[in-house]
């Protein structure tokens, strides 16, 4: 009998570990042959642990499960969820980042090779440095990491570079509020970034990649550097990459823990050693990047789903999506929600489906009031917004950004004036300091807000004008995106500044 319980962070915290040795004491205990295989997640966070048996035609799925429950599962008592394959979740997403993860044995590089693993890279081997970027360019896909940059004209501006040496540097830093998709992929199918970044050191011409992970994922951490060492014991990484003749080799690199130290330049002083401080552009990372030389900064899912591309063509990948926005969206369902995780789908969903739809709606049942979506620095979209298609020039035309993804969900109960104030404050904390908009602004930021919740009545034009020379005069998105969560809290829900005001008057 084989028996799958996640080793996925989110699982794990909800009980996955104590499931997993109740299952193995209790079947040894029984005499029983189980076999239990640590998987990632299925993205169905408000059913983990989620266990799932093989009942001859295909996996069934309790959850969430916790160690009492154990016995009855064993002895086929418990109610099950049905195949997984078949729960509403699953069924209504369009699986290409994500087709493995939850299903194979993230260390196992025969189950990941059994599903579409590494026929990518064998394409990639066969194609010369302009057909591997006009693949990637002809797929349409644009960074996952936030600012949504077409990534075939990166590579192409690295591929064209001259140098003699060239990197491929993998931004697992993941500081955006709501998010979890990168850590979810490289606990739950790391070979995919791997063969991703393999299939990026081909294309433009580097034999070395490095994987900046924050601190606060261990168990990402722990699952990467093992999967390195099993594609390198196999020779997916090396001198020979799977016999082409052609080197490249990466390595993980864990970062001290600060949200700016996710912006690229940031990362890239970070990654040498030096404080974390923004760099001013230009130089482009992709011409004098990493140790000064021609680097592809991407996005940890941006550089996963280059292989299901070389695997299935550009054009299936393209086929999918909203104008611009092709291909699919790693929603992060997160915050005062009912049905939290991740769900990938076609760019093109609306706000609302995701949200109600998708989500359920909120976890306390009270009306949504807003959701933040791009993480602390993407804007507060009110339930009047909800028919915004998930696509980078729809959220753009409706004063929003998608950024990486994610959607933290708030109830009618949340104070968008505290929210304000929460995002000037951490852009003051998070801030490197380099520039005076965002390192002197954030702080006015947060005492004009205090002065707003005092009654000021100067106080809220004193705050737009703030946000502006923010916006205009910062060097990088934190401080010059920090006006949009203040921004859309403030003109999206002017009661919420408007009550101690009056209360003043
Ligand atoms: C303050 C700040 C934090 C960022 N944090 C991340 C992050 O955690 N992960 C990420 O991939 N990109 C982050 N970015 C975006 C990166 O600077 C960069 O655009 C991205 O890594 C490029 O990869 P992509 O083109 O694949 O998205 C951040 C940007 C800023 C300004
Ligand atoms: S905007 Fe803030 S984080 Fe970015 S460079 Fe300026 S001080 Fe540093």
């Amino acid at each position: 009998m084989r028996i799958w319980v996640p080793l996925d962070s989110a699982a794990k915290a909800l009980g996955a570990d104590a499931v997993a040795e109740a299952l193995a004491r209790e079947a040894k205990a029984r005499g029983m042959d189980v076999q239990i295989i640590r998987n990632g997640s299925r993205g169905m966070v408000w059913l983990e642990p989620l266990v799932e048996v093989d009942v001859g035609e295909g996996r069934v799925g309790y959850g969430p499960v916790t160690p009492a429950d154990v016995p009855a599962l064993l002895d086929g008592r418990m109610n099950s969820l049905g195949p997984v394959e078949d729960l509403d979740w699953m069924r209504r997403q369009t699986r290409l980042t994500f087709a493995r993860c939850g299903v194979i044995d993230p260390l196992d590089l025969d189950d990941y090779a059994a599903l579409g693993g590494l026929v990518g890279l064998r394409r990639a081997i066969g194609l010369d440095s302009a057909a591997i970027v006009a693949e990637v360019t002809a797929s349409g896909l644009r960074g996952r990491g936030g600012a949504g940059f077409p990534t075939g004209i990166k590579w192409k501006t690295v591929a064209e570079a001259r140098a003699d040496q060239k990197y491929i540097v993998c931004n697992a830093d993941e500081g955006d509020s709501g998010t979890f998709a990168d850590r979810m992929i490289m606990e739950g199918d790391p070979f995919t970034l791997i063969e991703g970044m393999a299939i990026a050191g081909l294309g433009v011409g580097a034999t070395r990649g490095y994987v900046y992970m924050r601190s606060e994922y261990p168990v990402a951490i722990e699952v990467l550097e093992r999967a390195v060492v099993i594609a390198r014991q196999r020779g997916m990484l090396g001198a020979d990459v799977l016999g082409s003749g052609r080197a490249f080799d990466m390595q993980v690199r864990v970062g001290a823990g600060a949200y700016v130290c996710g912006e690229e330049t940031s990362l890239l002083n970070s990654l040498e050693g030096k404080r974390g401080t923004v760099r001013a552009k230009p130089p482009l990372p992709a011409l004098e990047g990493f140790l000064g030389k021609p680097t592809v900064v991407n996005n940890v899912i941006s550089l996963a789903t280059i292989p299901v591309i070389f695997e299935r063509g550009a054009q299936h990948y393209a086929d999918f999506g909203l104008g611009r926005s092709r291909g699919t969206v790693t929603l992060q369902i997160a915050g005062n929600v009912r049905r939290g995780g991740l769900f990938e789908t076609a760019f093109g969903m609306s706000l609302g489906e995701v949200v109600n739809d998708i989500g359920g709606g909120t976890l306390s049942g009270r009306p949504v009031k807003a959701v933040q979506v791009g993480g602390p620095l993407g804007a507060y979209m009110p339930v009047s917004k909800f028919d915004t298609a998930m696509g980078y020039e729809d959220f753009d035309a409706a004063g929003g950004l998608i950024g990486h993804a994610g959607l933290v969900v708030f109830d009618d109960s949340a104070d968008m004036l505290q929210m304000a104030r929460f995002a000037m404050e951490f852009c003051a904390i998070e801030s490197c300091g380099k520039c005076t908009p965002c390192r002197i602004g954030a702080v006015r930021g947060v005492e004009t807000i205090d002065r707003i919740a005092a009654g000021d009545p100067n106080a809220a034009a004193l705050l737009s004008d703030l946000c502006e020379t923010m916006k205009d005069g910062s060097l990088c998105a934190l401080g010059g995106f920090t006006p949009y969560p203040v921004m859309s809290a403030l003109t999206q829900f002017p009661d919420d500044f408007a009550t101690l005001k009056e209360a003043a008057e």
